[in-house]
């Protein structure tokens, strides 16, 4: 068989899995199968791409790809669970980067030839993939350091933010028309490269606190985008639909965010959004009394009870305690005692969070309910137990209108007849607020790490329960 076709079968071949691969990552009973499946789809494009007649030295190519390889089995092995948002903030600048490099090399390549003259088209793809590309990879530093805490992670905002990156994209867009009609010029080149690294910076550092997974997901379709115009750059299918899959599932992941955080799109494109403010305080900004309750105590209620819910949060995660919950779980059930799991959108740092971890402690998924299906079901429970999250039900979001996170969805635990609240001190959450909730009168605050916690309340339950 003639080797272009050969090629152009396996991208096919390659392009038909990542969409059943993605398919699969859609359920957490076979999305293990489906990274699979997208990873071999990998393999293959790779593969097929190496047999091009284009290509200039194999040697090259084998030792880049032998110490990439390296480096991302040892970020992938050491990352911790918790630190994920990081890493990914940081592929999707890599991805960024790897577009805008291919691009440029292009037109470096083009812009030498004597006498060229760039067709319009080619030209606006080079653009699109240096422009977007650019962007995701300054705002995707940014968004790493401030999760990183190497940058502050609160809003840096400046009178006339919104015009100043106006007028830099709208420079970059008559630089970007320079570039087409005199590509032998190179600085024009030089110029949107720089104004499009300066705007990647510009328009994520005015966002904040909580607002940070729409930012993530966002650079993460750009990412696909930048991709997936490389693909037109270089003619090839299977970077276009692989960058396309991405853009496109990136941009659904971000609705998702907006719909959790009650942002329009529109908002997040402009940028300049959730200006998280100085921390605010309770209502009146009254200090917050609470009540303790001890493990004893809390095995009581538990015993007593016949309905819970539980809140995973974020400290759940940094105490892996979802096995131990798994447990509590279990001797909870084996009592009759209704339970199930309020899954916040956002709960966590990334994406589906909470999802990962129950299912790592194998608790059923149908045990598992979104927001909007659960938030009714909190006014008829004895117990909410909330095992470190605190935005994600800080009930400031419905009733404060000055708060940072007010008009954010949260869920109602407030509700329930008695709230429990694992944790290990008064601190904030993410969004660097007070929770109001936890002097509630139906509010009881455990103290403790998690996993620490919960192991003491499952042997307190083993004494209290009948075998
Ligand atoms: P957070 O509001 O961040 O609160 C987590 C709480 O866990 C903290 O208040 C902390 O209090 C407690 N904690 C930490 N370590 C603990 C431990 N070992 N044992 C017990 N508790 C511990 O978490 P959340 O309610 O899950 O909300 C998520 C927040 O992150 C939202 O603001 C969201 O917007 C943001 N965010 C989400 C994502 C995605 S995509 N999920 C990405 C980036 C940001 P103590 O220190 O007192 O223990």
């Amino acid at each position: 068989m003639e080797k272009e076709l050969l090629i152009k079968i396996a991208y096919l071949i390659a392009s038909v899995m990542f969409i059943i691969g993605i398919k699969m990552l859609g359920k957490t009973s076979t999305a293990r199968q489906g990274n699979f499946v997208s990873a071999v789809a990998m393999l293959i494009a790779v593969l097929a791409t190496l047999l091009d007649s284009q290509v200039l030295s194999f040697t090259e190519i084998f030792v880049t790809v032998l110490v990439g390889s390296a480096i991302g089995t040892v970020v992938a092995q050491r990352v911790e669970m918790t630190s994920m948002p990081e890493m990914v903030a940081i592929f999707n600048g890599f991805g960024g980067a790897a577009s805008v490099l291919v691009a440029t090399s292009e037109y470096w390549r083009m812009a030498h030839a004597a006498g060229y003259s760039m067709q319009v088209v080619v030209g606006v793809t080079i653009i699109i993939s240096v422009i977007i590309g650019c962007v995701t990879l300054t705002g995707s530093l940014v968004a790493f350091g401030k999760l990183k805490g190497l940058i502050n992670g609160r809003a840096i905002v400046f009178t006339g933010q919104h015009a100043v990156n106006a007028i830099l994209f709208l420079a970059a867009l008559a630089l970007s028309v320079l570039v087409v009609l005199q590509p032998n010029v190179q600085i024009w080149m030089m110029g949107v490269l720089f104004i499009a690294l300066l705007l990647g910076v510009l328009t994520v550092i005015p966002i904040g606190g909580a607002d940070m997974p729409v930012v993530i997901s966002l650079l993460n379709s750009y990412s696909g985008i930048a991709a997936c115009a490389t693909g037109f750059v270089l003619n090839n299918q299977v970077l276009i639909i692989a960058g396309a899959l991405v853009g496109a599932s990136g941009i659904i992941l971000t609705q998702i965010m907006c719909k959790a955080m009650n942002r329009s799109l529109i908002n997040v494109l402009l940028g300049g959004f959730g200006q998280t403010s100085a921390a605010t305080s309770t209502e009146g900004g009254e200090e917050i009394v609470v009540k303790e309750v001890g493990v004893e105590e809390t095995a009581m209620l538990f015993e007593s009870a016949s309905s819970v819910i539980i809140v995973p949060g974020y400290g759940m995660a940094v105490a892996q305690a979802q096995h131990i919950v798994r447990e509590l779980t279990d001797l909870l059930e084996k009592q009759n005692i209704s339970v199930k799991f309020a899954i916040h959108p956002v709960a966590g740092r990334m994406p589906g969070h909470m999802n990962v971890l129950l299912a790592e402690a194998n608790i059923p998924y149908d045990k598992l309910i979104e927001m909007d299906q659960i938030n009714d079901e909190f006014a008829n429970t004895d117990i909410a137990l909330i095992i470190g999250a605190n935005d994600v039900v800080n009930p400031a979001a419905r009733t404060n209108p000055s708060s940072p996170i007010y008009g954010m969805p949260v869920l109602n635990a407030d509700k329930a007849r008695t709230v429990i609240v694992c944790k290990r001190s008064m601190s904030a959450g993410y969004a660097g607020i007070e929770n109001e909730l936890f002097g509630y009168p139906n509010c009881l605050m455990l103290f403790g790490d998690a996993k620490s916690s919960m192991t003491k309340v499952v042997s307190e339950l083993k004494e209290l329960m009948p075998a």
